[in-house]
C-alpha cells in the first residue's frame, strides 16, 4: 500500500474541505457575542477609572464554575497559537484557507464572549485572570503531532468535542441561567467544528485507512486537552474532574467512544499491518480508559462519601 504524503493528503482532501465548509456555512447560525452579556450588571473597576476593586463576594457563583470559566477562557485565549498551527499545516489557499480563516473567525467570538460576562459579573478575579493570561499565551501551545496532517485531524476532532462537552458543563455549574445560555452557544459551535473535522478524517479513512488509523491510535495515546499548559492545570483539572464538568468517563463515553463510533474503526476493510496494530491499539486504549474511569468515579464516591460522613 502506498503512503500518502502529507501534500497529497491535503490535494486528496481539498474537495471534501470544500464541501464540508459549504455544509458548515449552511449549518452555523450567526450570533452576537455581546448580547450574552449582562452590562447592566456592570461596574468600574478600581485602577485609573477610581471605581472598586474586585472581591470575592462580588459574584455567588460556585468555586469550580470559576475555576472552569477560567480554563475555559484561557484555553480559548491561545488562539494566535493555534491559528498558527493550522494556518502552517492546512496552507492558507483555496478551500483550506477558507476555513483556517473562518474557524479563527468563529473561536475568536468565544474568549471575547467568556471574558466580557466574567468582567461585567465579576465572576473572578480580574487582576489574577489577567496575569494567568498573560502567562499562558507567553508559552503558546503546540499540540504533540503538529507536523503530521492525519494526526492533526484526529487531534481537533476529539479536542472540539471535549472542548463542546466542557464549556456545557461549565454552564450548568454555574447555577447561572445567563452564563448557561452563552456557554450553551459556545458550545455549539464547538459541535459544528468537530464535525467539520471528524468528516475529514472520514475521508481519510477511505482515502488512507492505514494511515488515519496510525494518527487515531497514537493521538488518543497521548491526549491532553488543549489548555494543559495552563498554570496549576494538573490541580484545576482534578476539580474539574470531581465536579463532573470533564471527566474520564465522559472523556472515554462522551468524547471517546462516539467519535470512534462515526469512524467505525472496528470495521475499517483495506488496513495494512501498521493500520492493524494501530486499531489493536485503540482497543487496548478503551479498556485501559475504561478501567481508569471506573476506578476515578469509586474514588470520587468515596470521597463524596467522606465528605458527607463529616
Ligand atoms: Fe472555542
Ligand atoms: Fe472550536
Amino acid at each position: 500500500m502506498t503512503v500518502l504524503s502529507q501534500t497529497a493528503l491535503l490535494l486528496e482532501l481539498e474537495p471534501v474541505v470544500e464541501t464540508n465548509l459549504d455544509r458548515h456555512l449552511s449549518m452555523a447560525k450567526e450570533w452576537f457575542p455581546h448580547e450574552y452579556v449582562p452590562w447592566s450588571e456592570g461596574r468600574t473597576f478600581d485602577g485609573p477609572l477610581g471605581g472598586e476593586a474586585w472581591s470575592e463576594t462580588d459574584s455567588t457563583i460556585p468555586d469550580i464554575a470559576r475555576t472552569a470559566l477560567i480554563v475555559n477562557l484561557l484555553t480559548e485565549d491561545n488562539l494566535p497559537s493555534y491559528h498558527h498551527q493550522i494556518a502552517t499545516l492546512f496552507g492558507q489557499d483555496g478551500a483550506w484557507g477558507t476555513w483556517v480563516h473562518r474557524w479563527t473567525a468563529e473561536e475568536a467570538r468565544h474568549g471575547t464572549a467568556i471574558r466580557d460576562y466574567l468582567t461585567v459579573t465579576r465572576a473572578v478575579d480580574p487582576v489574577a485572570l489577567e496575569r494567568a493570561r498573560m502567562v499562558h499565551m507567553s508559552t503558546g501551545y503546540r499540540n504533540a503531532h503538529d507536523e503530521e496532517m492525519l494526526h492533526s485531524l484526529a487531534y481537533v476532532s476529539f479536542q472540539e468535542l471535549a472542548t463542546r462537552i466542557s464549556h456545557r458543563n461549565t454552564g450548568k455549574a454555574t447555577g447561572d441561567p445567563t452564563c448557561d445560555a452563552l456557554l450553551a452557544r459556545v458550545a455549539a459551535d464547538e459541535n459544528l467544528h468537530m464535525v467539520f473535522y471528524r468528516n475529514l478524517l472520514a475521508a481519510a479513512f477511505e482515502l488512507a485507512p492505514g494511515q488515519a488509523m496510525r494518527a487515531v491510535a497514537d493521538v488518543l495515546a497521548d491526549f491532553q486537552m488543549p489548555g494543559n499548559g495552563i498554570e496549576g492545570f494538573a490541580r484545576k483539572s482534578v476539580a474539574i474532574a470531581l465536579a463532573g464538568i470533564y471527566d474520564l468517563r465522559q472523556h472515554r463515553d462522551e468524547v471517546v467512544v462516539p467519535v470512534l463510533r462515526q469512524w467505525d474503526v472496528f470495521n475499517v476493510a483495506g488496513l495494512d499491518a501498521d493500520g492493524e496494530a494501530a486499531r489493536d491499539q485503540i482497543a487496548a486504549h478503551l479498556d485501559d480508559l475504561e478501567r481508569a474511569a471506573s476506578r476515578f468515579e469509586e474514588k470520587r464516591a468515596a470521597r463524596a462519601a467522606r465528605l458527607a460522613a463529616r
